[in-house]
């Protein structure tokens, strides 16, 4: 019970649809959290992909509510942020999972539109700022909180397409701001990079975007991976969440943790 009697609020915590088991990021985190005492808002555009995973953790035993908010919309953030310490009176843990790439149209510099830019801005970026906004002053009044985001290993990596490439950077500034300028409230703002991984949105999306098997897909994304030549998981990444939003952590802020298998690695 890492997580005994914190509360916590979770964007991004519905899961894109997909053929598969395999279990997305979002889902896997909210579920983790709840396993190790947590109560957890679980937060998304889908609210019945939210109420979804708040159902499989009451049906194991935990506490969790479900509310709707596309993160585009600053009141939408702000309405959830309030529904939260509306429920249970505060926030210990801010999780902000939410992130897109292709399905938002991300191309290379010489293709992207404006439209495209600004959308996953909007939704990787900028959302990231509102809920911080929002969350940090519940936060500094209780003198304690761990922000945990997820951007990506695309962020160090030499990556095809500009929005993504952007965003999931410009992620690790802001948490290392965060983290400096909220130190003094007890406050702590860590970063998680994914590698590449088996989630729906990861794999699926890219097969059905590409009009390829998803099997072929999930190989050649294995074939990258120096640990076992195998993708990681969304439990994986859920994992890290866990000890950098638990107390175990209470020393560490403004950090970017790798959770790739060590391909960041693969240098020459
Ligand atoms: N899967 C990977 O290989 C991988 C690698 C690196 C980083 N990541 C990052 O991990 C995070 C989650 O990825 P995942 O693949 O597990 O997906 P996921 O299954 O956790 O899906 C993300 C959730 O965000 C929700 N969402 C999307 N747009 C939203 C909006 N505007 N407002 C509110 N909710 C919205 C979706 O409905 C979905 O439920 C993303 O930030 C992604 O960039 C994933």
């Amino acid at each position: 019970m890492r997580l005994k009697d914190k509360t916590a609020l979770i964007f991004g915590a519905g899961q894109a649809p997909g053929e598969t088991p395999a279990v997305g990021n979002g889902r896997a985190v909210s579920l983790l959290f709840a396993r190790e005492g947590a109560r957890v808002l679980c937060v998304d555009r889908h609210l019945d992909s939210a109420e979804e995973t708040a159902r499989l953790i009451r049906d194991e035993g935990g506490e969790a509510q479900a509310v709707a908010a596309d993160v585009t919309s600053e009141d939408e953030v702000k309405a959830a942020v309030e529904a939260c310490t509306d429920h249970w009176g505060r926030i210990d843990i801010l999780h902000n999972n939410v992130g897109i790439s292709v399905e938002g149209g991300d191309a290379p510099v010489t293709e992207i539109t404006t439209e495209a830019f600004d959308k996953i801005v909007a939704v990787n970026l900028r959302s990231m700022v509102y809920a911080c906004k929002h969350t940090i002053p519940v936060m500094r009044e209780q003198k304690s909180g761990a922000i945990v985001s997820i951007s990506s290993m695309a962020a160090w990596e030499n990556y095809p397409w500009v929005s993504y490439k952007a965003t999931k950077s410009a992620m690790i500034a802001l948490t290392q701001q965060f983290a400096i300028q909220n130190a003094e409230y007890g406050i702590r703002a860590n970063v998680i990079l994914p590698g590449l991984m088996d989630t729906p949105m990861a794999v699926d999306r890219r097969a059905e975007a590409w009009g390829r098997p998803r099997a072929d897909v999930a190989a050649e994304r294995d074939a990258k991976i120096p640990l076992l030549g195998k993708m990681g998981d969304a439990w994986d990444v859920a994992h890290a969440s866990l000890f950098l939003a638990s107390d175990e952590a209470k020393f560490i802020t403004g950090v970017a943790l790798p959770v790739d298998g060590g391909r960041g690695l693969k240098v020459g």
